[in-house]
């Protein structure tokens, strides 16, 4: 989805009698603090002056509107609360995305956040941006309309096009994993991805369901023939001229996720669309990284299959083999994920990449362990390092977790080299599925590990109570600008 080009104005003579002006309120021990940029001073006073009549007390996730004041001519000015904290750049990104998120009407939205620190004015900007999403409604009536954002303060042309372009992978996330499940299979997300390639550096190849069991992709082939919609492999493509290195993205593009043949309850079944995140993820970083000219060569493997069960369903106890050989026993068909992105790992080690990135939804105890809004970060130390990097510079929560050995063992099959669960075992579900994934990936030329990260985003893929920040109900994008900071480091 494309945004609009923000309006960068140098000062307040450029506003509108249209526009609402966002200024801040920070919490404190002296009462609430207008926090704005170069507003004239009657302006700051008069509205100073209305904060404790109006009970605005400066929490996060609160906003306030006023009238505008004499000497500002705009419709109107939104007050959003900063909390009690430094108004640093996470705060600010937040705070931004909160005020864009609720309003309603389409006016232009001009941020008067201050900005004077580093990265302040991109960070107010991909807040507001972030904010003004809004999830596009299957339904005959006309939906809510994106407000149109302007910040005052500096910025140059590439700082803005980055921002733009980020905000629009993340909105790219968004719009797929809100697209419902019979709109959504295999087929139709490579097609939707291959029009937005189009008009890119990118080469795309897609490997079909004949394509993928005759060039031994058994774990997409098995979670995938169950259902009518057939399985595909998208490999996308960036080669730079002069790279700084290999990068390889992996993603669990399940379009959804019934639990095949070991069903699902009813109500752990829904939202199951969700599953596609991962793909999406890496699908909308990929096509980011290209138009923002990333240093690095990007392989990045899309491993789309749909779960379901039937005549043709893979069964508990199965035996496949993955790519490259190695076989795993299937002992529950519901832990799909690792089975597709075991063929998406081993297709990516083959091309000896400097760094593998993997992201799924992959389990349920990833949610138990870390909640909604950390994603769990396990892999070798430099890879981890790396993604912990990029995330803290773009404001995104990701937490390492071990993958201690002996979660390995419990995976150990009588008739296979892994089995892809221990029924029963209820203990480190997103650690044994990290172990588990750990025995695909390859090794350098060394014989050491690839440098390898897994991100289990079961947690942060949606939102499922309200808006906050920049962060919608419902699908996130979450994890997306720390894979682009990453890749175009
Ligand atoms: N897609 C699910 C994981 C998931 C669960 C994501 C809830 C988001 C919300 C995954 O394929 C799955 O079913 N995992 C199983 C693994 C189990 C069978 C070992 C799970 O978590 O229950
Ligand atoms: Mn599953
Ligand atoms: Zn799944």
């Amino acid at each position: 989805m494309t945004i609009p080009t923000p309006d960068v104005l140098t000062s307040f003579a450029d506003i509108s009698t249209d526009d609402l002006v966002v200024v801040g309120v920070r919490k404190s021990s002296d009462g609430p603090q207008l926090v704005a940029q170069d507003l004239p001073t009657p302006v700051a006073e008069s509205l100073t002056a209305s904060l404790s009549a109006i009970g605005a007390e400066g929490e996060k996730d609160s906003t306030w509107r006023v009238p505008s004041p004499e000497g500002l001519g705009a419709k109107g000015v939104l007050l959003v609360g900063l909390g009690e904290d430094e108004p640093d750049a996470d705060v600010l990104r937040s705070a931004a995305g909160f005020a864009a998120q609720s309003v309603t009407s389409p006016q232009r939205l001009v941020f008067a956040l201050p900005a004077s620190e580093a990265g302040g004015v991109e960070a107010v900007l991909e807040g507001a941006l972030l904010g003004s999403y809004r999830t596009k409604k299957i339904t005959a009536k006309v939906t809510a309309t994106t407000p149109l954002i302007a910040i005052i303060g500096t910025l140059s042309p590439e700082d803005l096009s980055r921002v733009v372009t980020t905000c629009e992978a993340v909105f790219l996330v968004r719009d797929l994993v809100t697209t419902p499940p019979n709109l959504l299979n295999p087929v139709s997300f490579v097609a939707e991805i291959e029009k937005l390639v189009a008009n890119t550096d990118l080469s795309v190849e897609v490997l079909d369901e004949k394509q993928l069991e005759k060039q031994g992709y058994g774990g997409i082939t098995a979670v995938g023939k169950g259902s009518i919609n057939p399985p595909r492999l998208m490999i996308l493509r960036y080669q730079p001229t002069n790279p700084s290195r290999h990068v390889a993205l992996v993603g669990k593009g399940i379009t959804f996720d019934s639990g095949g043949l070991s069903l699902k309850p009813p109500t752990a079944m829904v939202g199951m669309k969700y599953d596609m995140t991962g793909a999406a993820v890496m699908a909308a970083t990929t096509i980011a990284a290209a138009q923002l000219k990333s240093p690095a060569t990007i392989t990045t493997y899309l491993c789309l299959a749909e779960n379901m069960p039937s005549g043709s369903a893979s069964r508990p106890n199965d035996v496949i083999t993955i790519k490259g050989g190695k076989t795993v026993e299937i002992l529950n068909t519901d832990a799909e994920g690792r089975l597709v992105m075991a063929d998406g790992l081993q297709a990516a080690s083959a091309l000896k990449p400097d760094l593998i990135v993997d992201i799924a939804t992959l389990t349920g105890a990833a949610r138990i362990a870390l909640g909604e809004r950390y994603a769990g970060l396990m892999g070798t130390d430099s890879a981890v390092e790396q993604v912990q990097h990029a995330a803290k510079r773009v404001g995104e929560l990701v937490w390492h977790m071990p993958l201690p050995p002996e979660l390995r063992t419990i995976l150990n099959s009588d008739v296979a080299d892994i089995a892809n669960v221990k029924p029963g075992e209820v203990l480190g579900g997103m650690l044994s599925a990290g172990q588990f994934l750990k025995d695909f990936v390859g090794t350098q030329d060394s014989g050491e590990l690839i440098p390898w990260a897994h991100l289990d985003i079961a947690g942060p893929a949606a939102n499922s109570s309200g808006a906050y920040g920049f962060t919608p109900k419902g699908p996130t994008g979450a994890l997306a600008r720390t894979l682009i900071a990453l890749l175009m480091s």
